[in-house]
């Protein structure tokens, strides 16, 4: 059987991690399953996410932003999760259209009935069967993200490559560096999306220590799908 589920919350909330994660404990016990994170997935999506994302391109407007993030997302979907799908797998995504609502729509200020049809025309209407929030304060995710950037740059310089270069620091995008409002107000955004459609979300503390979590996470989608 098909099964859709993505992963969504603030800045540093986790869900990289865990998504992974769930993604090795699917796997692990034999479930077809494939993982993708957005915007990218796929070979025209990541160059669209490296206009999106790049710190020098501060002159993107909203509206050519929304439109990037919906075209990178058309192009996954047709390509890599609507196949996958159409052979009963189980495709897990690191954010998907509600990104679109919670930063485009509440942070930006973009209509969101606007963004709803813009949504279903790059995705043919696929809606997740299970969304998972890692619950955090946009402070706190920021700041965790702002820490592990500053570890990882301190682990590249300790530990050169062989060849004498440097691992490339973890990504500080230009969505990251919008102010704490913007942020503040894409958390709130995810609380109002969850009372929208409260059958589709599972909401967790994104504050658990990580396996604890992960373990979380997977009884309650090994639950979804048993059913
Ligand atoms: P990324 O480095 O993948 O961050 P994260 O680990 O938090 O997912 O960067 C993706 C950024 O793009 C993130 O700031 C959220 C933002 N985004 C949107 O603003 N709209 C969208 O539709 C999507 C998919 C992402």
């Amino acid at each position: 059987m098909s099964f859709f589920i993505t992963f969504e919350g603030p800045e540093g909330c986790g869900k990289s991690t865990q998504s992974r994660l769930l993604y090795e404990r699917l796997s692990e016990r034999g479930y077809p399953v494939i993982m993708v994170r957005e915007p990218g997935g796929t070979r025209i999506s990541d160059m669209i996410r490296r206009i999106v994302l790049d710190l020098h391109n501060t002159e993107i407007q909203p509206m050519t932003e929304t439109l990037l993030f919906s075209a990178a997302r058309a192009q996954l979907v047709n390509e890599v999760i609507r196949p996958y799908l159409d052979h009963n797998g189980i495709v897990l995504c690191d954010r998907y259209a509600d990104s679109t609502y919670a930063y485009q729509g509440f942070g930006l200020g973009r209509d969101l009935d606007e963004l709803r049809t813009l949504t279903k025309m790059a995705t043919g209407g696929l809606t997740p069967d299970v969304t998972i929030l890692l619950d955090i304060s946009a402070e706190a995710g920021l700041e965790r993200k702002f820490i592990a950037r500053e570890r990882a740059r301190q682990n590249a310089r300790q530990s050169p490559l062989p060849d004498g270069r440097t691992a490339a620091p973890m990504e500080w995008n230009r969505l990251d560096a919008r102010e704490l409002a913007f942020h503040q107000r894409v958390e709130q955004g995810y609380r109002q999306l969850i009372a929208e459609s409260p059958d589709r979300w599972r909401v967790f503390d994104a504050y658990l220590p990580i396996e604890e979590l992960s373990e979380q996470i997977f009884d309650v989608v090994e639950h979804s799908l048993g059913k």
